[in-house]
């Protein structure tokens, strides 16, 4: 259990996961109300990564169920072993004999071996899927049912069916009800529109791409050895790739991807051939490479110079830059205006 926000944000923090005072506050109260959270926002913003971390930080068993077009009830709750029950008639076999011996016809037969069915419909036989294994988990658990907006409509009823009393009904074996209620993180990349009745039961937070700030401690985080510099540098043209109306937007992941490729390839700075060299790892569309080639001029965070010993020259360099820049501050090449700094909470 999480003691305050600050709490929160310490704990994800010491397992690399940088969150704001938004994020911290619902996966707080999360914890306080049990309640479910359903995170949304684009792909790659960590929603699923923000369900592992907090699993980890509180000791949590992750149970994790993909949702996927086509999913059902039996691949999300539970399913019959035929092939053990096959195995255990197999080996009963003698035994079946017996009990059918003297059995006149075939439905007296059929009952007799009815009345025994009962050890063949027992928990020995049930293949546990996520939502039950959840539910029965000794362990506290958190049940992570990613990416639900790829389910269909009528999965989502009956997920909002377990959630609601996290009790489920084997009609041959039982009840089973959760010991101790699973915390629940549903992840939605907006395939489809959520359904009113799972968002109220829900608390509900979006995630949106990082501010500079936050993608630079999150570089910090998961690339460690990175040069500052090149951070800087890396995050400043994402910032800015965001800005522009692309098919599909560079995410937290890409700045990963592509600072560990930088790395690889030796880089300590950024250059316009280098990037242009390189975008293939951040931009997934031709049509996107394309519009960002010919951006690549505002795209471009230069490094002001270290200011150089004075030769002394009669006049002031026309590209001078103005006081504040010195000493390593970035500079945008172009007209972008630099991106908004954010603030961690
Ligand atoms: N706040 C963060 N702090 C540290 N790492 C992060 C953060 N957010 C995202 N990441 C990293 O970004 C990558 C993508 O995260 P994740 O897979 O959770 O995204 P997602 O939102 O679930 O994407 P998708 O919608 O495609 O499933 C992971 O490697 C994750 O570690
Ligand atoms: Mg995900």
């Amino acid at each position: 259990m999480f003691e305050s926000i600050e709490d929160v944000q310490n704990r994800l923090g010491a397992q690399g996961y940088i969150c704001g005072k938004n994020i911290a506050t619902v996966v707080y109260l999360a914890n306080r109300l049990q309640k479910p959270v359903l995170v949304e926002g684009p792909a790659g913003v960590g929603k699923t990564e923000l369900a592992k971390v907090v699993a980890d930080a509180t000791g949590r068993e992750l149970i994790r169920l993909q949702c996927y077009e086509g999913l059902d009830e039996a691949k999300a709750l539970y399913e019959w072993e035929y092939s053990k029950q096959l195995l255990y008639t197999q080996i009963l076999k003698e035994k079946f004999s017996e009990v059918m011996a003297g059995a006149r016809t075939l439905r007296e037969a059929a009952e007799r071996i009815g009345a025994e069915d009962s050890i063949f419909f027992s928990d020995k036989f049930i293949v546990p899927r996520p939502l039950l294994r959840a539910i029965t988990s000794p362990r506290p658990a958190l049940l992570l049912v990613d990416e639900v907006d790829k389910s269909d409509p009528e999965f989502e009823a009956f997920l909002l069916e377990v959630l609601s009393d996290f009790q489920v009904s084997v009609p041959e074996v039982g009840t089973f009800e959760a010991r101790e209620r699973p915390l629940v993180f549903l992840t939605s990349n907006d395939a489809r529109e959520m359904t009113d009745a799972l968002k109220r039961r829900c608390l509900h937070l979006w995630i949106d791409f990082p501010t500079e700030d936050e993608e630079l401690r999150i570089l910090d985080a998961k690339v460690p050895g990175i040069e500052q510099r090149l951070a800087e540098d890396l995050v400043g043209v994402m910032q800015r790739l965001r800005k522009l109306d692309l098919k599909k937007t560079p995410s937290i992941s890409e700045t990963l991807d592509w600072a560990r490729a930088l790395l690889a390839l030796g880089a300590d700075q950024i250059d316009e051939g280098l990037v242009r060299d390189t975008l293939n790892v951040i931009l997934k569309y031709e049509g996107d490479i394309r519009k960002a080639h010919g951006e690549l001029g505002r795209l471009i965070v230069r490094k002001a110079e270290a200011p150089k010993p004075a030769p002394a020259p009669a006049t002031a360099a026309p590209e001078a830059k103005p006081a504040g820049a010195a000493g390593g501050g970035a500079q945008p090449v172009g007209p972008a205006a630099p991106a908004k700094k954010g603030t961690l909470h």
